[in-house]
């Protein structure tokens, strides 16, 4: 049953220390399982019917939602029985999508302890344990064998990791040959610097975008061979009313929200920040 009381989500601080790992501060939300849960409920849907699309608002935490999800999972052509790993996966909302939608088994690394913890609830709640799994760990360091996964999957969360090379190396070691890497990642169009505060960081202190060409490059020299390589930046002037119901965005930054969102229009018409989606093959 989830709790009806009122949940505040506050910045919570902690962080882990070099490696990147100093980013779980910002990401850090107290309250935020709780919180999300009562946005779950307010739903008013019985929760042995809800579904990913359901909660989609509450947990695709990446420009262009569930739909973007999909089209990288298209575009990567996932299939049932694929092991994928998604690292920073979040509130895991892509992970589940992965699951109930392509019928793969995921399992889902994230720097943010409350993250996790708040993707376990929605992972038991829509009924997807037993293909969907979570832990707390950081992208740079990852806990997995050689070759372990089919395909390595990643949205909007390298952006706060400077050592791409090791990143991506990385991401090379623990996926088995010919297997896929897909992605969607923002990165640093032809104008800079980005307009601050950006959804991911406050200030340039933590936010290391490079080029899509540069991206690319690193991408491979670390072992994979380019497949599909799309400028996917929404760049149509936002429209319509605020969403009424609320959404992870609006949960995790609360009033750091109208900010980012002001920002956000200098940043993609006047190409500061882009957002690409790559799809690679990893080389023998
Ligand atoms: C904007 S959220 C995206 C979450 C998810 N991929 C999605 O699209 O819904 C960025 C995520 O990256 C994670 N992250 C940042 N640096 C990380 C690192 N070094 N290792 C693992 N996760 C990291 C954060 O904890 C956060 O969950």
């Amino acid at each position: 049953m989830l709790s009806l009381a009122p949940v505040m989500v506050g910045a919570k601080g902690t962080s882990w220390q070099g490696l990147g790992g100093e980013m779980s501060g910002y990401w850090e939300r107290q309250g935020l399982a709780e919180a999300i849960g009562q946005a779950v409920h307010a739903l008013g849907k019985p929760t042995e019917s809800l579904t990913v699309d359901d909660v989609a608002q509450l947990d695709q935490f990446h420009g262009g939602g569930k739909r973007a999800t999909e089209r990288l999972a298209n575009a990567a052509g996932l299939s049932a029985g694929m092991r994928v790993i998604d690292v920073g996966g979040g509130l895991g909302g892509p992970a589940r999508t992965l699951a109930a939608q392509y019928g793969c088994t995921v399992t889902v690394i994230d720097l943010t302890e409350s993250y996790v913890e708040a993707a376990r609830m929605l992972t038991e709640l829509l009924g997807l344990a037993d293909r969907v799994s979570h832990q707390v760990g950081n992208a740079l360091e990852l806990p997995f064998s050689d070759a372990s996964f089919d395909v390595v999957w990643t949205q909007n969360s390298g952006m706060n990791i400077a050592d791409k090379e090791r990143l991506y190396a990385g991401f090379r070691r623990v996926v088995r040959t010919e297997g896929i890497l897909a992605f969607q990642e923002p990165m640093a169009g032809p104008v800079q610097p980005p307009i601050y505060p950006l959804m991911w960081a406050e200030d340039a202190s933590g936010s290391f975008l490079r080029s899509p060409d540069e991206m690319s490059s690193v991408i491979e020299a670390a072992g994979f061979e380019r497949r599909h390589w799309v400028d996917a930046t929404d760049r149509k002037p936002a429209t319509g009313a605020a969403p009424t119901s609320p959404t992870i965005q609006g949960l995790i930054m609360g009033e750091r929200l109208a900010a980012i969102t002001a920002a956000q229009p200098r940043n993609t018409e006047e190409n500061r920040v882009v957002i690409y989606h790559g799809v690679f093959r990893a080389r023998g």
